[in-house]
């Protein structure tokens, strides 16, 4: 995996200078590397970079990771009986602006998928990372793939693009080697279902042959969504895991975006503070080499279909 850097003089109007140089880019991501862009393709004022970063790790007002709905324009995640409520219609406005400024953005330089994606949420993350006292399968410090315990993808992956908007400071990321190797690593030879199981008992032995625990009870949670869920609670927690594998240090500066998909590229937050994100859910047919996906990954290793 790797880091792909990106200057904006790189771009015509926002946009690759070839549907090549597009294509490329989405494979890239694809399999694993980050696409960072030392100076945001995403404007901010000085006036919203200055409300946002006064926004202080208290429980009294705007605090936690708070959540933007851009399908029904919603905010999340804060405590509306203290926080003041002219604080929030601001804070609303900014991550209503980021949220759109990166569908545009995106819509262009991630031309061949052709917007096939489902929008998911925006989070603000005004906390310092280093030394948070959260739950094990809570933690950002550890290195996992993402899977959302709420909302499974049904096979879609999760891209995720981010501004580090700390007027100073680096975000701090540890990243280690994509989906495909970790999950070889840990999956042993009788992985593949018997042949003719249903997708959910493929799902179900999947998840077994990996010893990843009792099946997490949703009726709307996909074979592969439920390997996903168990997959990043498996990593977490695995001791062997979070000590033995490959380590790449990457600290993206104040001022700077990298987007990522977090499904394939298992990451950890070390330190930082102010981080604005909006996340994406990219349908399987709109992937540029479908084959490098979790679900094909895990469909090939089970010999059945997951989803
Ligand atoms: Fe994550």
């Amino acid at each position: 995996m790797a880091l792909v850097t990106i200057s904006l003089d790189q771009l015509v109007d926002g946009k690759p200078a070839t549907p090549e140089h597009a294509r490329n880019w989405c494979a890239r991501l694809e399999s694993g590397d980050i696409l960072f862009f030392p100076q945001s393709p995403i404007p901010f004022t000085a006036d919203d970079l200055a409300f946002l970063r006064g926004q202080q790790q208290t429980d009294s007002s705007l605090h936690k990771n708070i959540a933007y709905k851009p399908n029904i324009d919603k905010l999340s995640g804060l405590d509306a009986k203290s926080a003041n409520p002219a604080d929030v219609e601001r804070l609303h406005a900014i991550m209503r602006g980021y949220s759109q400024h990166v569908v545009s953005f995106l819509t262009g330089f991630l031309a061949p998928y052709r917007a096939q994606w489902r929008l998911d949420y925006a989070s603000f993350r005004p906390l310092e990372e280093q030394n948070r006292d959260l739950p094990l399968r809570r933690r950002n410090d550890l290195l996992h793939t993402d899977a959302f315990p709420t909302r499974p993808t049904h096979g879609a992956r999760i891209l995720r693009f981010f501004n580090n908007v700390h007027p100073t400071r680096t975000r701090d990321w540890v990243v280690s080697d994509p989906f495909a190797q970790t999950v070889r690593q840990f999956a042993p030879a009788q992985i593949a279902p018997h042949p003719g199981t249903t997708t959910t008992r493929a799902g179900k032995s999947l998840a077994r042959a990996l010893g990843l625990g009792k099946a997490i009870p949703s009726i709307k949670r996909t074979p592969y969504d439920d390997f996903m869920m168990r997959f990043h609670n498996f990593l977490k927690e695995n001791e062997q895991y979070q000590s033995h594998t490959a380590r790449y240090p990457w600290q993206f500066p104040a001022g700077s975006s990298w987007m990522v998909y977090t499904d394939t590229v298992p990451h950890a937050v070390l330190a930082g503070q102010y981080a604005i994100e909006q996340t994406f859910l990219v349908e399987p047919q709109a992937l540029v080499q479908p084959e490098t996906s979790p679900l094909r990954i895990l469909e090939r290793l089970a010999g059945a279909p997951l989803i």
